[in-house]
């Protein structure tokens, strides 16, 4: 349970299970919670630019922040109210949509039986020593069109070098991956592309740095007997940032297997949750970098990718832990990647800085899930989470419902108001459509990687493709959840100036 009792601020989904809890003292656990909820919405975050510069806070910060470096981007982010949203269609190759990440983590079973648990997902495909795979046991999960596929290393064998079918593993890095992250973390960041082996060229043209050369895979197994060319895949990678790296995967016409070749297939269970828990597919998946600027001028020298949204110190309006951030994305939009890189020189370290720190250098923050309906999401959620499902950020305050419909004004129906504030989802809204989010609190034992459930409202367009009766939604619709960043912002500072005693 939670030591001491539970902050009146906070609504009835504090109660929790015990589990879900640090044993310390109730102001640090609550502490910590509020700061993962900071650093969830931190993507649109801000700079503090102008206010870390400020002579107070700079004297108030010194004994704090141990790395005083100056922020890459304060230079040239101009804010959310000030950029102006263009798509110049500058991919350097063709890019589909993000098709998967990949886990590395101690024992994939584990890991990925709770993620079934925890979000619905369904194991699709295997590769392990019943496929041939001595090297590693590797599951593909499943939701929609979310593929997160867990991959641990095996014992030590001598037959191993040709026999894994997941791209890319080699036993010692994994095993030097487990050991600077942390047992469970992102190794691998996938999209599908028209060729990965053009895109990977392009990409290292572009400055990029190969990590693994393009990779014709096929499934010898299931077509031994077949004389005719067998489909498969091309799979390359290059590094995105830190030990991550951006896999580029092209499907040959007629490949037809649950994952990539040498995958087993897995039955369909007769019942599953996956509809129940509704995960459709990838929104955004976000970064932490130390240094802004270069990664995203490295980022977009390598695919062309152009700059989506940024988020500057007004869009926060406070004077404390900060963060600079800016939203690269492909033509369509459909692959979106923020990237975070902390502010210094404010009186609490950065939540970034804390992550880069926990997760032994850059690396994935936050993996955003889309959902249709993020009332049924969020409760399938919540009711797993005392048998081992996932643990979520704690709700804001009665406050933060009360000041919403002055906000987001009539987005929201009255029962889906209620729901919301029932659920402790955050809303907010833009120009063009509604964003309803929530998010977990660190997955892992490491206070790194979390999830983020959302739900976008609004923003239909005309396929390009269909007929003009077929919509679709806008990437990016409802923006990021900028209007929730200033009252959670100033919520975190309140309640870290009372630990402070002041
Ligand atoms: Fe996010």
């Amino acid at each position: 349970m939670f030591p001491g009792g539970f902050p009146s601020a906070l609504a009835s989904y504090s109660r929790s299970p015990g589990w879900c809890y640090h044993r310390r003292p109730a102001a640090a656990a609550l502490s910590s919670a509020m700061l993962c909820l900071v650093a969830a919405c931190s993507l649109l975050w801000t700079p503090i630019a102008a206010v870390a510069l400020h002579p107070s806070m700079a004297r108030r910060s010194s004994s704090v922040n141990s790395r005083q470096v100056p922020m890459s981007a304060a230079e040239t982010l101009v804010g959310y109210d000030e950029f102006v949203r263009t798509n110049p269609m500058t991919d350097r190759f063709h890019v589909k949509s993000f098709h998967h990440v990949e886990l590395y983590c101690a024992d994939a079973s584990s890991a990925a039986g709770r993620f079934a648990h925890a979000l619905g997902l369904r194991a699709v495909a295997r590769s392990d020593g019943s496929t041939g795979n001595q090297a590693c046991t590797s599951l593909c999960m499943q939701s929609g069109d979310v593929r997160m596929v867990f991959t641990a290393p095996n014992v030590p064998v001598e037959r191993d070098a040709d026999a894994c079918q997941t791209p890319g593993f080699d036993r010692a890095t994994a095993l030097s991956f487990l050991e600077k992250h942390g047992g469970l973390a992102v190794r691998a960041v996938c999209m599908e592309v028209d060729d990965a082996a053009f895109a990977f060229a392009r990409c290292v043209e572009g400055g990029g740095t190969p990590v693994l050369e393009p990779r014709w895979m096929t499934d010898s197994r299931a077509h031994e007997n077949e004389e005719t060319p067998r489909a498969g895949c091309t799979v390359a990678e290059v590094q995105l940032y830190g030990d991550v790296v951006l896999r580029l995967l092209s499907f040959d016409d007629g490949y037809s297997g649950a994952h990539l070749p040498g995958y087993a297939q897995l039955p369909v269970p007769s019942s599953s949750v996956e509809g129940r828990y509704g995960i459709t597919r990838f929104d955004h998946i976000v970064g932490n970098v130390w240094e802004l600027m270069p990664s995203i001028r490295r980022l977009k020298a390598m695919t062309g990718f152009h700059e989506f949204a940024e988020f500057t110190a007004e869009d926060v309006g406070t004077v404390d832990s900060g963060l600079n951030s800016m939203v690269l994305a492909c033509n369509s939009e459909l692959v979106l990647l923020p990237l975070n890189e902390p502010t210094y020189g404010t009186r609490r370290r950065s939540q970034i800085e804390t992550y880069l720190i926990a997760n032994g250098g850059e690396g994935v923050q936050h993996i955003a899930l889309k959902t249709d309906d993020i009332f049924s999401t969020v409760a399938a959620m919540r009711s797993a989470t005392p048998t081992g499902g996932f643990c979520m950020m704690d709700p804001p305050s009665d406050d933060y419902y009360t000041e919403l419909p002055a906000r987001i004004g009539d987005a929201l129906e009255p029962w889906q108001f209620e729901k919301a504030q029932e659920l402790g989802l955050l809303v907010d809204r833009d120009d063009q459509g509604i964003l309803i989010q929530v998010f977990t609190r660190p997955v892992g034992d490491r206070p790194t990687l979390f999830l983020e459930i959302i739900q976008r409202v609004g923003c239909m367009v005309p396929s390009d493709n269909e007929s003009q009766e077929h919509l679709v939604q806008k990437p990016g619709c409802g923006g990021f959840g900028k209007g929730n960043f200033k009252e959670l912002f100033k919520s975190v500072e309140l309640f870290e100036r009372s630990l402070d005693g002041e």
